[in-house]
């Protein structure tokens, strides 16, 4: 069907994340390796390539929301081009252009992502405490500046969210002190469980702080109450009658046979799963002067076969990890 991209279990894809780079300014060690290689430049997809694909996903394949990651995407030189170009695809049915960012460079750029037609970002924040934050950062970056960056983004009008993964034997003190700075902002919050994406072998079953886990200390401090269900990843709580708290179970509770959405990787690399073994390369047919027809097949020919989903397979060891995946 021309318009739209589904499976071969029906599930439609209407999102669609796009990494802009692999590099990052944090080293966090529940995404890469502590000494991470990045890839060569070329190897990059230049922004007109990029939009060549955006604009097929979005034009004749029914991708409705970008979500713009990394690495670090605010390290990519011509982001705000990027999401000035986006905009362009609104009259193709785009519905929102997204940025998932750590927030340590975000501070002084909120403004001007804002203008360039942005509609929303989401901030790694992993602890409050500093001693706890660099642990959670491999030693970069503060908890101070991704708070400012959060407040910055918050106060030009930017909606945003902050993302926590939870490690045991790592950040598991930070849950009342992250969700009380989050609630006194009135920032929403939400954790995730670490999956096994990390690249640097830190992830272990055992390292997984399940959602019911997460939620027990709060409970000595707070009401908390279960939310109606969303379309959104996370399930949501209201927590001490005036803030709403997300956890996203990807682990406990895996949301695979709905799941709506795509992964482009900052090499043109399209995965139809976080947990593919591989994905499609896109770069070599762009470069080698494809027709849209034939990029439009090669997309929807590696959706169509997408698994059912890990929470039915299982985990595979996989070869790429979450900062070159984007997230
Ligand atoms: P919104 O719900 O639109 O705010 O964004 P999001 O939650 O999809 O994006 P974000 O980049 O903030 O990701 C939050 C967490 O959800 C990250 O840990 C992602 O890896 C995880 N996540 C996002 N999409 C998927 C998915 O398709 N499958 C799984 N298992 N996890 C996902
Ligand atoms: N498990 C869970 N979430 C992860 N993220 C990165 N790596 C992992 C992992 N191994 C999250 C980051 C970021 C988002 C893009 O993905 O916290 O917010
Ligand atoms: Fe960088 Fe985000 Fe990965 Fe942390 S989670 S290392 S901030 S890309």
């Amino acid at each position: 069907v021309d318009g739209v991209v589904v499976d071969r279990l029906g599930r439609r894809k209407r999102k669609l994340r796009v990494s802009l780079t692999d590099r990052c300014n944090l080293r966090c060690p529940y995404c890469m390796p502590d000494q991470p290689q990045w890839l060569p430049k070329d190897q990059i997809l230049r922004q007109e390539e990029l939009m060549r694909l955006l604009k097929l996903f979005v034009g004749r394949l029914g991708i409705q929301e970008l979500r713009l990651t990394g690495g670090e995407p605010l390290l990519r030189k011509d982001l705000n081009q990027i999401v000035e170009q986006c905009q362009s695809l609104r009259a193709q049915g785009l519905e929102r252009v997204s940025l998932t960012s750590n927030g340590i460079l975000l501070a002084a750029r909120a403004k001007t992502l804002l203008s360039a037609g942005l509609d929303d970002v989401n901030v790694s924040l992993d602890a409050i405490d500093e001693t706890v934050f660099a642990r959670m950062s491999g030693g970069h970056g503060s908890a101070a500046e991704v708070t400012a960056g959060i407040l910055a983004a918050r106060d030009a009008g930017l909606p945003v969210k902050i993302n926590t993964v939870i490690m045991r034997g790592y950040n598991e003190s930070e849950i009342l002190p992250l969700v009380r700075w989050a609630r006194s902002q009135q920032v929403p919050l939400r954790f995730i469980e670490f999956m096994p994406l990390d690249g640097s072998g830190a992830w272990s079953a055992e390292r997984v702080v399940p959602e019911s886990e997460m939620l027990a200390p709060l409970r000595d401090e707070f009401a908390l109450e279960a939310m109606p269900a969303t379309d959104d990843p996370a399930r949501y709580y209201r927590v001490g009658g005036d803030y709403k708290l997300g956890v996203i179970s990807t682990i406990s509770k895996p949301f695979c046979q709905r799941c709506d959405r795509l992964r482009l990787t900052a090499t043109g690399e399209l995965y139809s799963c976080l947990f593919s073994a591989t994905g499609r390369d896109l770069r070599a047919p762009l470069r080698n002067g494809a027709d849209d027809e034939a990029l439009l097949n090669a997309i929807r020919g590696h959706v169509w076969f997408k698994e059912e989903g890990y929470a039915a397979t299982g985990y595979v060891e996989r070869p790429i990890s979450m900062h070159a995946l984007g997230g």
